[in-house]
């Protein structure tokens, strides 16, 4: 069962792949009868970054985000080996590092992170001012700023950080090569970018990928009966197999943290930790969804989280 997970840390084993281990969405869509029937025209978001600034602001982006801490709660140990993984074999800096759209916990910085971080040099930028506050709250320790990501060279200096960090914050953004811009700017000459996809990507950078690829609107779209925040499958015009939206948000990422923008790409792929359940049972989670499942008697009951993990570094 865990022969392709070659890698490991601590006591989980890892696997680097194309794909996730068990790739949730995909098995889903192909198990319901007549998917194609299920035809809506998806609605092409395009935004200025100005404008997105204000909706992040408000208070229901502060909801959502939220909202996904509970669904993490049993992927977390597997999380953490993800993030720490990808610390450790990729050598990432451990100092003067910024967590990006941090939301109302600072999940990454203050759950996720190696021990080998330091986090007295450690800060989180993050725009609505509702999660600032609760993150502070909760965490008085930490050095949290108010601010966008679309303007991170202004909020935290030029050439000034070494890592620039994000769980699940790229997605929603229909500006991403601001973005890219605006972090290149920041990090200083070898400096890294981590971004980690753990949940389902929002639509906007997914759409930019199905027009880049050729794939005319409208295509077909679905809503993940699991999801309690209408998560959507893309399939284009011309695939016969599903796309989900984070494979698609993978390949956007690929495109984006390149040479021709002023990085090379170490590592776009998607990361798949197993660690020991510790119970009777085995709980997969893969882009906020999740699956509780048994293996078969005398293997040992694992744990999986899968999420697409890009690693660049500023040339
Ligand atoms: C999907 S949530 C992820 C939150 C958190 N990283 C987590 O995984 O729990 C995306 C976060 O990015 C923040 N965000 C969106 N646009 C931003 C911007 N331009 N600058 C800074 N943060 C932003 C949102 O407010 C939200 O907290």
């Amino acid at each position: 069962m865990l022969k392709s997970f070659n890698k490991s840390y601590g006591d989980a084993r890892i696997k680097v792949g194309d794909e996730p281990h068990v790739d949730l969405f995909a098995t889903d869509l192909r198990a319901r009868d007549g998917y194609k029937e299920a035809v809506e025209p998806a609605i092409a978001l395009d935004r200025t970054f100005e404008l997105e600034e204000e909706i992040f602001s408000d208070v229901e982006s502060a909801t959502v985000a939220e909202g996904h801490s509970t669904i993490r709660r049993r992927a977390h140990p597997a999380l953490r080996a993800i993030a720490g993984f990808a610390f450790e074999e990729y050598g990432l800096p451990t100092a003067n590092g910024v967590e990006i759209g941090s939301g109302p916990l600072g999940y990454m910085t203050n759950a996720l992170l190696p021990k080998t971080v330091d986090r007295k040099s450690w800060r989180e930028v993050e725009i609505n001012p509702l999660s600032v506050a609760k993150n502070q709250r909760l965490h008085p320790d930490s050095r949290i700023i108010q601010g966008s990501y679309q303007r991170l060279a202004e909020v935290l200096g030029e050439n000034s950080v070494n890592l620039v960090a994000g769980l699940s914050s790229l997605d929603s953004t229909t500006n991403i090569d601001n973005v890219a811009e605006q972090i290149r700017l920041s990090l200083v000459e070898g400096g890294y970018l981590l971004h980690v996809q753990d949940i389902q990507p929002s639509p906007s950078t997914t759409l930019h990928e199905l027009r880049t690829m050729g794939e005319g609107l409208p295509h077909v779209q679905f809503r993940n009966r699991y999801s309690s925040f209408g998560e959507t499958f893309f399939v284009g015009n011309n695939h016969s197999e599903p796309i989900s939206t984070t494979e698609l948000f993978r390949r956007r990422m690929g495109r984006i943290f390149c040479p021709k923008n002023g990085f090379e790409q170490v590592l776009n792929h998607w990361i798949t930790a197993a660690v020991p359940s510790g119970r009777p049972d085995s709980y997969v989670f893969h882009g906020g969804k999740d699956l509780v499942l048994k293996l078969p008697k005398g293997e040992t009951q694992m744990d999986f989280a899968s999420a697409v993990v890009t690693i660049a570094r500023k040339i």
